[in-house]
């Protein structure tokens, strides 16, 4: 029988096994599985594990605040934070296809990242990741020949052919859920283990179209009053993925005696167990009236919310 403590038992055993004396890093995203990964290694080797922290510009809001708190604070893990959020913008200055913006995203946080981790030091020979089971099947062709790519997740195989780091993936065969048990059984806090997934892109690929520093602003904020809403009526849980999204198309409206031309905002919650299926989430009306009546009032430059009621498949769970 699968237990998480027995699972932790017996990964730490193999890490350390693995790893010696070494060192070894891990790149922290803030989501659910690089932290569980990073614990879980840390609690094998303690500190000769350093993680990496890339601010890539398109986190939602408070979000380096929050891991630097839990990582540093809480766990009292080595922990470097890099703010490369300009390299990311120059990277999707003026892109808007999806698979492009992820590339050049991955490229940059590759190049980020590969130099802070020569900064930590000459003995590094370890790279962790918080690969899943699901990332592992939806990267690789089920028939082995040329992989069919839905969308290039740039978390699984992502790194240059030439980094001498050997990879250690302790969760590559487990699904979420199984993750976030190990996660509360290494004490890592609720708000951290029961987050919702975010993707490594960000809100990069949730500004649909091209990408801004103003568009990223302006999501932030109605993405930040879309989740407190949905905490303070105690849907949190229920949801497996909840997040807004920018549409690149305006709508007239009326505030005052004024007429208005503002972006429309799209908002997306759906119910799934591995992220592989979803069915969008059911919302009591009211919360989504009241979701939408402040976003509307609080942010500007948007001045229409819609609310996606779309399953994946055919719809995936973004937009991009
Ligand atoms: P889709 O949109 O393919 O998403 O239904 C399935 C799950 O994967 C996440 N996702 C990503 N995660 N890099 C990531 O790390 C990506 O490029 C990426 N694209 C989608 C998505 O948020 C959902 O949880």
């Amino acid at each position: 029988d699968w237990t998480p403590g027995a699972f932790i038992e017996e990964e730490v055993a193999k890490i350390r096994a693995q790893v010696g004396n070494a060192r070894v890093i891990c790149g922290l995203s803030g989501g659910v599985d690089s932290s569980v990964a990073a614990a879980l290694v840390h609690r094998a080797i303690g500190d000769q594990l350093t993680c990496i922290f890339v601010d890539n510009g398109l986190l939602r809001l408070h979000e380096r605040e929050q891991v630097e708190r839990t990582f540093r604070a809480h766990l009292g893990i080595d922990l470097r934070v890099v703010d490369a959020s300009q390299q990311f913008l120059d990277a999707l200055a003026g892109v808007d296809d999806p698979e492009t913006k992820r590339k050049r995203i991955g490229h940059t946080f590759i190049d980020v990242f590969e130099e802070a981790a020569q900064s930590v030091g000459d003995d590094v020979r370890f790279l962790v990741q918080g690969t899943l089971y699901p990332d592992v099947i939806e990267s690789v062709s089920p028939t082995g020949g040329p992989s069919v790519t839905i969308k290039s997740h740039h978390n699984v195989g992502g790194l240059k052919p030439d980094m001498k780091f050997a990879l250690i993936e302790p969760l590559r065969e487990l699904f979420k859920d199984e993750v976030r048990n190990v996660g509360r059984e290494l004490g890592l806090p609720e708000e951290m283990v029961g987050r919702h997934p975010f993707p490594g892109p960000g809100l990069g690929i949730r500004v649909i179209s091209d990408v801004t520093q103003e568009k990223l602003d302006v999501l932030r904020q109605a993405d930040a009053i879309y989740l407190e809403e949905i905490r303070s009526a105690g849907l949190y849980n229920e949801i497996w993925q909840a997040f807004a999204v920018l549409l690149p198309i305006r709508s007239v409206g009326v505030m005052g005696d004024e007429r208005t031309y503002e972006n429309v905002l799209a908002l997306r919650a759906v119910t799934s167990t591995d992220g592989m299926t979803a069915d969008w989430f059911h919302f009591p009306h009211e919360v989504l009236g009241r979701i939408s009546n402040r976003i509307i009032r609080e942010v500007t430059g948007i001045n229409r919310v819609v609310y996606d009621v779309s399953s994946k498949p055919p719809a995936t769970i973004e937009w991009e």
